[in-house]
């Protein structure tokens, strides 16, 4: 490790160094890893086409700076350690050498199904070892994978299938998910009849279950791995190829791809990882996501396995079979550092302080937080139950398109503020902009954050579509990197995150557009016109609020709801389906047949007057019904 914060002013000596001379920075971190032939420059950047190249004409591979590098210190140590969904299953434990052999394995099985470099891979599978084992083998022989969350409905994964045109789908039978099990290979089955680039499915028997295994095209897992050399020869990468595409949620449309490449991703998943939770050799770390969102591709997996950590993986929820079981597994595994989502800590709040009784936590020094603001209130109940008072708390703030944590304390080094992600780590210079794009400057301020200068692991493109990428994030203000989230920095210069300012919302830290929910209900064939916004929810953080169109004829409003509900689900998946669901006869548009969601907004979140001007109202009494049907 070539930098390793620790203390305030090493901090801040660092991040000096990482704005006045970048190249100088990264070159030293990046010096500390595995290159099969140099870079020539450190980096090269335009914010107008957008292009951004780190390290380049470096080349490598990253499983070699996961797996071989870490042969030669230590090839037994714990790599992963697996606590299955029922706490009566068996524990699974993986050391750096096993998964070498594993990960080598499935390469060879991969390159055995045709897949070469630059192929794309979907991994749609449980919270077990071989999600991790199929993303490293994908990146080992060059394939690009997409992990799509397997709580996405059928269409919602035929349409990330068809957008990255996958050859290679990888699934099991079934998912164990709480007391429930969900025939996730009947899923990619219906996704198949519209996804026609898929050559094959490798299944990995999880439970057991019947599925349909279709000659010529589905393989088990098991058999394909039968044999394989524990060898396998990687993939010269260029520091600039893809290394994977992950779907989010944007404001407009579709999900778009965001495309990340390996070398910069490396050194800063890698880098953050180490500094952030100050993770020491030895210690057990664990992260709660799911290797479906950013946070489990680059802290359960890339960040802390190039980092030679033990990391660990749940395949279960946190309720299941009861509240205190993330408690059980902290106190089971000693865990040293614990990441998780402010979602499951308000929802595990609600449960009281009996689910901590006969739970040992002392082993752990470090709590993090990410997906969505942290409310004060969550925040001490985090800090004082959780952490009993002597634990740091890490408020990661970062994105799907950030790749890594950009603004963040350094645990036990960055004094924290309840609600706060403090402070930009080394090589991430924030600016705050008003509407107009106008930089506001100095402390106090509350505006729009944008980033100036690139960093390694930045989104490089939106697969398929430049052009996108561009108007996204690097036209708002020019010659910045817009991130959509509204910001203060207050009279100390620490950063708070305010939420999103664009029309996506945060429900349970899942990124949601609200056009893509109102996509799905207009789906529904009874549905005129749908309009979908975010009201605060307890837990949840926000909650889905759709006002709906519809055609009553032969239906009562609740039958209505709910098949509206449904249909949402089925389009898009649970996680989607709206809190409310109100049928109007109309909505508050302009003149110019523009919805104003502004007021939809207020009315959701329970207020019902002081709307601001609502001159350019077409029609006041379409406002005046909704206020008087408010759910
Ligand atoms: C929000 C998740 C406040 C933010 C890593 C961002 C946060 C969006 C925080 C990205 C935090 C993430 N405090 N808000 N600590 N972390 N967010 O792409 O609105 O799933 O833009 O990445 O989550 O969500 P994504």
């Amino acid at each position: 490790m070539s930098i390793k914060i620790q203390t305030l002013s090493g901090y801040m000596h660092e991040y000096q160094k990482s704005v006045l001379q970048p190249e100088a920075f990264w070159s030293r971190v990046a010096e500390s890893f595995h290159w099969k032939k140099h870079w020539d420059e450190v980096v090269q950047w335009n914010f107008e086409e957008p292009k951004v190249e780190w390290f380049v004409n470096g080349k490598l591979n990253i499983t070699e700076n996961i797996l071989d590098r870490h042969l030669y210190t230590h090839a037994n140590r714990t790599a992963i350690i697996w606590e299955p969904n029922d706490p009566n299953e068996k524990t699974r434990k993986l050391t750096y050498k096993e998964l070498y052999e594993q990960v080598n394995r499935f390469s060879n099985a991969l390159r055995q199904k045709g897949l070469k470099k630059g192929d794309r891979v979907v991994i749609y599978m449980p919270m077990v070892p071989e999600a991790a084992i199929a993303m490293l083998a994908c990146a080992r022989i060059g394939a690009v994978h997409s992990i799509v969350f397997a709580g996405f409905s059928s269409t919602a994964l035929a349409d990330r299938i068809n957008d990255c045109e996958a050859k290679v789908v990888l699934t099991s039978d079934e998912n164990y998910r709480g007391s429930k099990t969900i025939p996730i290979k009947a899923v990619v089955d219906e996704s198949l009849e519209k996804s026609p680039s898929v050559e094959s499915v490798i299944v990995l028997k999880r439970t057991g279950g019947k599925v349909d295994m279709k000659e010529g095209r589905d393989y088990w897992w098991h058999d394909v791995v039968e044999g394989q050399s524990t060898e396998c020869p990687a993939e010269e990468m260029d520091s600039e190829d893809m290394l994977f595409i992950l779907y989010t949620s944007g404001s407009t449309g579709k999900p778009k791809g965001v495309v990340h490449t390996t070398g910069g991703y490396m050194v800063y998943t890698q880098f953050t990882f180490e500094n952030v939770f100050q993770y020491s050799a030895g210690d057990v770390y664990w992260c709660t996501a799911d290797v479906g969102w950013i946070t489990g591709h680059s802290y359960i997996v890339y960040g802390p396995l190039l980092s030679g950590a033990t990391t660990l993986m749940f395949e279960g929820v946190p309720t299941y079979p009861d509240a205190g079981r993330f408690w059980d597994i902290v106190d089971k595994h000693k865990v040293n550092q614990f990441y998780t989502a402010p979602t499951a800590i308000r929802a595990l709040e609600a449960y009281g302080l009996k689910p901590f009784e006969g739970k040992d936590l002392s082993s752990l020094k470090v709590l993090g937080s990410v997906g969505e603001p942290i409310n004060e209130e969550a925040w001490h109940w985090y800090h004082d139950h959780v952490g009993k008072g002597r634990c740091p708390i890490v408020d990661t703030w970062w994105q799907t398109e950030t790749g890594g944590i950009m603004l963040s304390p350094i645990a036990g080094i960055t004094p924290t503020k309840p609600s706060y992600a403090t402070l930009p780590l080394p090589g991430i210079q924030p600016i705050i902009v008003d509407e107009k794009g106008k930089e506001l400057k100095g402390n106090s301020v509350e505006g729009n954050l944008c980033i100036k200068f690139p960093w390694p692991s930045m989104l490089r493109t939106t697969y398929g579509d430049h052009e996108r990428c561009r108007q996204t994030y690097f036209s708002t203000y020019k010659g910045m990197y817009f991130t959509g989230d509204g910001v203060k920095r207050d009279e100390d210069g620490y950063y708070r995150i305010l939420g999103r300012v664009d029309d996506v919302i945060n429900v349970s830290g899942h990124r949601m557009g609200t056009a893509e929910v109102e996509n799905a209900i207009n789906e529904h064939p009874l549905v005129v016109e749908s309009a979908v916004v975010g009201y605060p929810h307890d837990i949840k953080g926000q909650g889905i609020y759709a006002y709906v169109i519809a055609d009553m004829t032969n239906r009562t409003a609740a039958n209505l709801e709910n098949e509206i509900r449904e249909t949402v689900n089925k389009i898009i998946g649970p996680i989607a389906k709206p809190d409310k669901v109100q049928i109007v006869s109309g909505l508050p548009k302009t003149r110019s047949g523009k919805i104003m969601r502004r007021i939809l907004r207020k009315v959701a979140e329970g207020q019902t007057d002081n709307f601001g001007d609502t001159s350019t109202l077409l029609d006041p009494s379409v406002v005046e019904e909704i206020i008087k049907n408010r759910k």
